[in-house]
């Protein structure tokens, strides 16, 4: 069963305003939707969305050829996707072998026990064909400091107090989650070492780490950069340093592409 608080969390709505699909100009998108572009094999390719949400990126992989099946915890996600089934990354509804690569864009980040991790990455090999692709996201151990300057919030002692169990052990609960949904729901934040050996425990080898956001993580002004002539230049000062460790610590988010 997934937690409830990330149930509750997630019945909220916001995850599709969060980030919408093929049109939406957000930094984690643009970038993430690169990296993919990047990584994933050719369509058309046979991908499995596990922890797709409300179709973020299930829906333009559709679009652009791809033969796409999506799983997710939340009915309300797989409802707004018009696509896939209600089901969870530890036991997955897909035959072995089966699959040209996997996306767990989700899952890692919120199953916070460090076994149910190494579940979901033993069914993502388990569905994958033999060479198949393996994308993961994962949350930087260090991403509720950083937010909690950038948006102000470690003035609330109750935010102060949360974000010192993040770093001490990564789990992240928000102790206020129906006044504070912004605070974010369950999760497990990773440091970049650890998400290596939990890949390479499920059997994986890592391909890449790139940071997701990196130098502009946590400046949600950034997206605006993104709709005029400051787009290029952002995006290129994020490449040149996607694999430097630093920004694979401290980015928002990591894409780490690994295989069988
Ligand atoms: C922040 S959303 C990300 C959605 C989308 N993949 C993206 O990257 O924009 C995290 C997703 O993980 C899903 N999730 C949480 N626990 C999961 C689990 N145990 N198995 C599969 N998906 C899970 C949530 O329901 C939610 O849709």
């Amino acid at each position: 069963m997934t937690d409830r608080d990330i149930q509750e969390h997630y019945r909220l709505g916001f995850e599709r305003e969060r980030i919408r699909d093929g049109t939406s100009e957000r930094l984690e998108f643009v970038r993430t939707w690169e990296l993919l572009g990047r990584y994933l094999p050719r369509a058309p390719a046979r991908v499995l969305d596990v922890g797709g949400g409300p179709g973020t990126y299930a829906i333009p992989l559709r679009a652009a050829g791809y033969e796409v099946e999506l799983v997710d915890p939340v009915p309300l996600h797989v409802e707004q996707a018009g696509m896939g089934v209600v089901g969870d990354a530890r036991s997955l509804p897909f035959a072995d072998a089966s699959a040209d690569a996997v996306l767990l864009l989700g899952p890692l980040y919120h199953l916070v026990e460090a076994e149910d991790r190494l579940a979901a990455l033993r069914e993502a090999r388990r569905v994958l064909k033999p060479g198949g692709v393996l994308a993961t996201a994962t949350i930087s151990r260090l991403a509720s400091t950083f937010d909690g300057f950038a948006q102000g919030y470690l003035a609330d002692p109750r935010f102060a107090a949360m974000v010192e169990g993040d770093v001490l052990e990564g789990i992240h609960r928000n102790p206020e989650p129906d006044a504070h949904p912004e605070w974010f729901t369950t999760a497990y934040f990773h440091r970049p070492d650890e998400l290596g050996g939990e890949l390479e425990a499920a059997g994986f080898v890592v391909d890449a780490m790139l940071a997701v956001e990196g130098p502009a993580s946590y400046r949600k002004e950034v997206d605006e950069w993104l709709a005029d002539e400051r787009r290029e230049p952002a995006l290129t000062a994020i490449r040149r340093v996607e694999t430097d460790p630093a920004m694979l610590a401290v980015s928002s988010h990591l894409l780490t592409v690994a295989r069988p």
